[in-house]
């Protein structure tokens, strides 16, 4: 069944919420286990959240037996593992492409059917398979999907053409049984990598990274269990302060690690919005006239692109014209034609978003297209005069633990509607029991 999400907007959040654990952390941690023989991975902090669901129906078919309770994750991983990976639950998540990588290293083989394109781009895994290539992996595609295998990989120097988040973690994970030292060049930086190095390495694997970018890897023989826990979700924390200005509320995120929102408090400090921002925590207070401003996304310790659809709807309402441009993926601006369709003034020139801030935004009917696009509609539905029914919100369910509570304590008119039961009531009819 599909729900909707309907806002009566125009009031300000006012109020404290404690940040969840980051799902782009939870997810490679997660897949990581699958490196352990015999052996458990226990991890705090775990958000409860579609894609974490999915990463642990992927996990238990390749044999690993989870036990999730009160944010606590237990994975105790048999001897023995299954390499193939049902295309059903790659097709839903891309990032079941994680366990690739550690699969290889453990079992010398995996099958895992191309994850495909997504709405918000083609996304390949070219960076990811060569990199395994590179370190002895015979890669195959076979009916769609990649066949590999490995008589033990070799450590070697990798360098990735782009920075990217999953090809850093998947050849990470590889790295840690090949014979030698593996040196991933240009890799990722985002602070969900940290998590997961840190982790590997309280279970025995040898890693550094460099200042310079820079990833060495030395290889072990085996690895230990350990226990982990999962840092705070910068997308979901910075969503949630981006809320507070876009009402002109007064909103507090807790638990969070503010050296890792850096790029956004720089733009609203840029915007003329007044921070409190402590060790753990930021407060952003009701600002009275937002300035526009412009921004590009980047990877870390760049403005996120995971946050660029939330910083579009909050600067709709800016004064002035602000310039965003989308340097990340190629088709992240989904979320744009919906939120025209409440009164934005948003238009897209190649990957540049050209915004001219609007006096209101007003109700409508609007589609998320994707997690960020759905996040970006909330904001706007917030702010927004009147009534706004945001549909697909199973694609906001994949990152946001508890979104309808969180903002219901922060004061916001928020409801969570079966889409049927609704239709029914527009159509003047109570369905039930009709046939
Ligand atoms: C991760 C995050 C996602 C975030 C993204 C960028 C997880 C589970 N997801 O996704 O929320 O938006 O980082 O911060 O952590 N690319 C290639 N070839 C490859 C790999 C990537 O061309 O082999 C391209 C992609 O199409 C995209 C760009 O590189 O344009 C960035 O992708 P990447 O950093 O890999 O993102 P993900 O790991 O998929």
């Amino acid at each position: 069944m599909d729900y909707k999400l309907r806002i009566e907007g125009g009031t300000k959040l006012k109020g404290k919420i404690v940040a969840q654990g980051a799902k782009n952390a939870a997810l490679p941690i997660m897949a990581a286990s699958l490196l352990l023989k015999g052996q458990k991975l226990s991890l705090e902090r775990v958000p409860y959240l579609k894609d974490v669901n999915t990463m642990i129906d992927l996990l238990r078919k390749l044999g690993v037996q989870i036990d999730f309770k009160d944010h606590h994750i237990a994975l105790d991983v048999p001897e023995e593992l299954c390499w193939e990976t049902p295309a059903n639950l790659v097709r839903k998540m891309r990032a079941s492409s994680l366990v690739l990588g550690p699969l290889i290293a453990r079992c010398g083989r995996a099958i895992l059917p191309l994850p495909g394109g997504c709405s918000i781009g083609s996304r390949p895994i070219d960076l990811h398979l060569k990199g395994l290539a590179r370190m002895g992996a015979t890669i195959e595609l076979v009916h769609g999907a990649v066949h590999a295998h490995a008589n033990g990989l070799r450590g070697c120097r990798i360098y990735l053409d782009f920075p990217s988040v999953g090809a850093t973690e998947n050849l990470l994970m590889a790295a840690v049984f090949a014979q030698g030292e593996t040196v991933i060049e240009n890799a990722a930086r985002e602070p969900e990598i940290g998590n997961l190095i840190q982790t590997l390495i309280s279970m025995g694997a040898r890693i550094e990274e460099r200042s310079t970018g820079e990833i060495l890897v030395e290889g072990v023989d085996e690895l230990q269990g350990c226990q982990s826990e999962i840092i705070p979700d910068r997308i979901e924390a910075s969503t949630y302060l981006l809320a507070g200005v876009i009402t002109r509320g007064e909103v507090t995120v807790d638990e969070i690690n503010t050296g890792h929102v850096d790029a956004l408090l720089a733009k609203l400090e840029e915007s003329g919005v007044p921070l409190t921002i402590e060790k753990n925590s930021v407060t952003v207070h009701p600002v009275r006239e937002l300035k526009a401003v412009s921004l590009k996304t980047m990877p870390f310790p760049g403005f996120p692109t995971d946050l660029q659809p939330q910083i579009m709807s909050t600067l709709a309402l800016a004064n002035g014209t602000s310039i965003i441009q989308e340097s990340v993926f190629e088709s992240r601006f989904r979320h744009i034609s919906e939120l025209n369709k409440m009164g934005a003034s948003i238009e897209v020139q190649g990957h540049t978003a050209i915004v001219k801030g609007v006096r209101e935004l007003i109700g409508a009917d609007v589609q998320a297209t994707d997690l960020r696009a759905g996040a970006s509609l909330i904001l706007a539905g917030l702010a927004a005069f009147d009534e706004t029914n945001i549909f697909n919100l199973g694609h906001v369910w994949r990152g946001y633990e508890d979104l309808h509570i969180k903002l219901t304590k922060l004061g916001g008119r928020v409801e969570i509607l079966p889409v049927e039961e609704i239709e029914s009531k527009v159509n003047g009819i109570n369905m039930k029991g009709v046939h």
